[in-house]
């Protein structure tokens, strides 16, 4: 029997093993288990231990066992079947009309198994960023307070922690709001959510970034509503092609687009708001690392130009605490302060109340504000290693883009087509480093918008420096293997 652990297992891990493979059908036609003995010797340790483990198993009815036979699984078990002989299904699943939209959309997959030298995946932050000791205190002083009334909170999140926020968002981005216009949210995602549910009709139009994230662009389409992409420049969205679009919203990601890093300039984000205000439209900013600027200060947000009515403004703390607390905040207009909270209150009544206490003792007290300016100095770091040893490896025959600012940049290499990006990013992956693509993030009906150069987008915020370095000299081999081939084929 194969145990998961170095150490001898105990009666109860033998137990749950036993118990999982007999449901599991493992034990065959037969249905006869290993005698305690043979059971004990093959683990090295005392038959006792296999024997009330078998004593467990024989109480909850899984076994039979007779003197002096090998126990063996209990009928009822077995007529109750294994998983995979479940009666199958007459006809095709029956969706509901979102449900037939959503899923075709790929479901995100946990890759910490992954045995990679370096994956430049966006999004994910190092572990040793983490400031474990000042979150296990404040997590430790909520504790100790609570249990306090177990009742339901405000759905627009704990009220120390907005007005936390509400400073917050005025010292680091001059964003002036009123209390009850910021609502807590599980992450920026469920803030998407909200606005598509309370802003979006089927066949709708919304107008988003092209190429963009595609978290958002999957949630609007969620609703039936149409994408309008217009495509994006070195200054973000090129606003001057909104003429005569008629839309809802627009999505936008101004103080650093994702994924090719423009800062949306004074003009156009003056045109972009114009726009909403003829159109009826929302604007929504998601301001989603602008805590990472590393030439000047961060550039303000859009929220604010104006009067901010049509405005909803995402923040997140998952790219400077972590994406796994999945705590961010919207600050919506007045008139839609009500309906936002009585939406968040269908979802899920509010979000966990401990985790938003603790992150408002970090903003009172200073350390969230400390930290970040930690993790921008780790992570400029990590971003000039990234762009040394790019130019130090390909020269000028590659191309940088939207390094100022965010924790990705997009590189686009002079040696290769657009046309062998799975090639090449099955051949990294080959060698032992993860790329990814930008073409997937473009719209697929407007594919000129792209370059014909192979673009990557490329995180460095979950990596260590030597990982960036190993990783960035692999990319060069993998890059010279497919542009061997390549030459071969056309000689
Ligand atoms: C454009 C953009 N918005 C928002 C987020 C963060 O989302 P969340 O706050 O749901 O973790 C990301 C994360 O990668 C992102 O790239």
């Amino acid at each position: 029997m194969a145990m998961n652990s170095s150490k001898p297992p105990g009666a109860r891990q033998i137990y749950e093993t036993l118990r999982e493979q007999v449901i599991a059908g493992v034990f065959g036609e037969d249905g006869l288990l290993p005698s305690s003995r043979a059971l004990a010797v093959e683990l090295g340790i005392s038959r006792t231990t296999v024997t009330v483990a078998y004593e467990q198993l024989l109480a909850e009815g899984f076994i039979t066992v007779r003197q002096g036979a090998r126990p063996r699984v209990a009928s009822a078990v077995v007529d109750r079947g294994v998983p995979d002989s479940r009666p199958k299904r007459s006809g095709p699943i029956r969706l509901s009309a979102y449900g037939e939209r959503i899923r075709s959309v790929p479901v995100w997959r946990d890759q910490v198994a992954n045995q990679l030298v370096a994956d430049f995946r966006y999004g994910d932050l190092a572990p040793s960023d983490f400031p474990a000791g000042i979150w296990k205190r404040a997590m430790n002083a909520v504790m100790a307070r609570r249990p306090g009334p177990l009742v339901y909170n405000d759905p627009r999140g704990s009220r120390r922690l907005r007005v936390a926020l509400q400073g917050y968002l005025w010292r680091a981005r001059t964003l002036r709001c009123e209390l009850n216009q910021i609502m807590i949210v599980n992450g920026s995602q469920q803030g998407l959510d909200l606005c598509a549910r309370l802003l979006l009709d089927p066949a709708d139009r919304f107008v988003i970034e092209n190429p963009c994230y595609a978290m958002a662009r999957h949630v609007f389409s969620g609703t039936g509503a149409l994408a309008v992409p217009i495509a994006v420049d070195g200054e973000g969205l090129k606003t001057d092609m909104l003429r005569g679009v008629e839309a809802r919203l627009a999505y936008v990601t101004p103080s650093h687009q994702f994924p090719l890093g423009g800062v949306m300039t004074i003009s156009r984000r003056r045109q972009l708001i114009e726009w909403a205000r003829q159109n009826g439209a929302y604007v929504i900013e998601d301001d989603y690392d602008s805590e990472y600027r590393y030439d000047i200060n961060p550039v303000p947000p859009l929220h604010g130009l104006g009067n901010s009515d049509n405005v909803v403004y995402l923040g997140t703390i998952s790219k400077t605490l972590s994406p796994t607390l999945r705590i961010g905040y919207l600050v919506v207009p007045p008139d839609l302060q009500e309906v936002f909270a009585t939406a968040k209150q269908l979802i899920d009544r509010h979000s966990p109340v401990a985790e938003q206490e603790a992150l408002a003792s970090l903003i009172e007290s200073g350390a969230y504000e400390s930290h970040v300016r930690r993790v921008r100095r780790l992570n400029g770091e990590r971003r000039q290693t990234l762009l040394n040893r790019l130019r130090l490896a390909f020269g000028d025959r590659i191309a940088i883009e939207g390094a100022d600012a965010g924790l990705h940049i997009v590189v686009r290499l002079a040696d290769l087509p657009s046309v062998l990006e799975l090639a090449l990013i099955e051949e990294a992956r080959r060698i032992g480093i993860g790329l990814h693509s930008v073409t997937s993030l473009y719209d697929p009906a407007i594919a000129e918008a792209q370059s014909d150069r192979l673009s990557l987008v490329m995180g460095y915020s979950a990596l260590e420096i030597r990982q960036i370095e190993r990783g960035v000299e692999l990319l060069a081999q993998a890059v010279a293997s497919v542009k061997g081939r390549l030459d071969e084929r056309t000689r």
